[in-house]
């Protein structure tokens, strides 16, 4: 009998990882993973990427990509199952049940809905309307109680809550209400000035990937001219979000001493944002280093990959055997 709680999480296969999904999910991801009271799975979520428009030889490549990007960012298939999870397909079982204790209505009404049918309207399909009832089947069919995720996800975790009640009360099953492991980057901003790092937003995010000099090119460009200095920082605009990021990359004691600069009307924006870079930079040259361990050894990150496929299916089989039992279906 396992008494380990569980942590579940994910991330699409839509491209390159950026610094918001750094420091809004894998630091999370990796702060659990170092927790002996939890038993870790972190899955690429493949499937979800055909809810938006996207590319088939891409989606092939970057459902391994996601799992380089973990290994190189420090999860330990030692201590986490990595898998993917288009090659489980107890999770479409799963969310198909699970579709049938949640309403149309309720799915559309969530922001993150109405916020891609405002990007792409030629694309409302029946898997974009679906993509929370199949996130809750990926949570909740490890019964796991944690979820590292970012602030935008809350929604989702909550419809996942949600249909853990409604099985529970209609079927008698014994899901827990899984809840978001908040990390402090849980909100990273745009470097455009407005919003938050998107893979979809051109020039809001730094990739994992970037060098120095991308880095700082991009840095270079984030809008600093709002006007007034002195006194407090701002509360948002391109100046707030350069400070927010120097809060969760570099020192205290360098963020110390911009604030002390901006109060004191002699801060200097190129320094600062020099200083900036370099400490993003810092932070990511580490996972670039591993990177390349593990681009030139595919066969490792296979036998990684399939080990873990075949963890997370022993797993999610019993669940749904136990699910189909209590609806009637066994
Ligand atoms: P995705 O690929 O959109 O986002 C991956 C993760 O990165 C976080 N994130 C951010 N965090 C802080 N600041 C930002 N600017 C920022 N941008 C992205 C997201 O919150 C997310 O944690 N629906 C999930 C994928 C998924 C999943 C799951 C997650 C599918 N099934 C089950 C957990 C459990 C998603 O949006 O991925």
């Amino acid at each position: 009998m396992n008494m380990k709680k569980r942590v579940l999480s994910g991330i699409r296969a839509t491209g390159r990882l950026h610094l918001g999904n750094y420091l809004g999910a894998i630091k999370g991801m990796l702060e659990l993973q170092d927790n002996p009271d939890y038993e870790n799975l972190y899955m690429v979520a493949d499937l979800h990427t055909l809810t938006t428009p996207y590319d088939v030889e891409e989606l092939r490549k970057n459902r391994r990509e996601v799992i380089i990007d973990y290994l190189s960012a420090g999860l330990d298939p030692e201590k986490s199952i990595l898998f993917q999870q288009a090659d489980n397909p107890y999770h479409l079982e799963l969310a198909y049940l699970f579709s049938s204790v949640m309403t149309v209505a309720k799915m559309q009404h969530l922001p993150t809905f109405k916020e891609k049918v405002k990007q792409h309207p030629e694309n409302v399909t029946m898997a974009l309307l679906n993509y929370p009832v199949l996130m809750a089947a990926d949570i909740l069919i490890y019964k796991a109680d944690s979820v590292p995720v970012g602030l935008d996800q809350e929604p989702h975790v909550e419809v996942a809550r949600e249909i853990a009640r409604r099985m529970n009360q209609d079927y008698g099953t014994n899901f827990p209400e899984p809840k978001r492991f908040k990390t402090e980057g849980q909100y990273v901003p745009s470097l455009l000035g407005e919003g938050k790092m998107s893979k979809s937003v051109e020039g809001s995010f730094i990739n994992l990937v970037d060098d120095l000099e991308t880095i700082k090119a991009k840095i270079a460009k984030a809008p600093t001219d709002t006007g007034s200095i002195g006194g407090e920082i701002p509360k948002e605009g391109g100046v707030a979000n350069l400070f927010t990021l120097l809060k969760l990359i570099g020192s205290d004691e360098v963020y110390n001493k911009f604030i002390l600069d901006y109060r004191d009307k002699k801060i200097r924006y190129s320094e600062m944002k020099e200083i900036l870079s370099d400490a993003i930079y810092k932070e990511l040259q580490p996972i670039q280093e591993k990177r390349k361990y593990f681009e030139t050894h595919p066969e490792i990150v296979g036998e990684i990959i399939a080990e873990g496929n075949k963890k997370a299916i022993a797993i999610a089989r019993e669940t749904v055997e136990e699910v189909k039992k209590k609806m009637g279906l066994l």
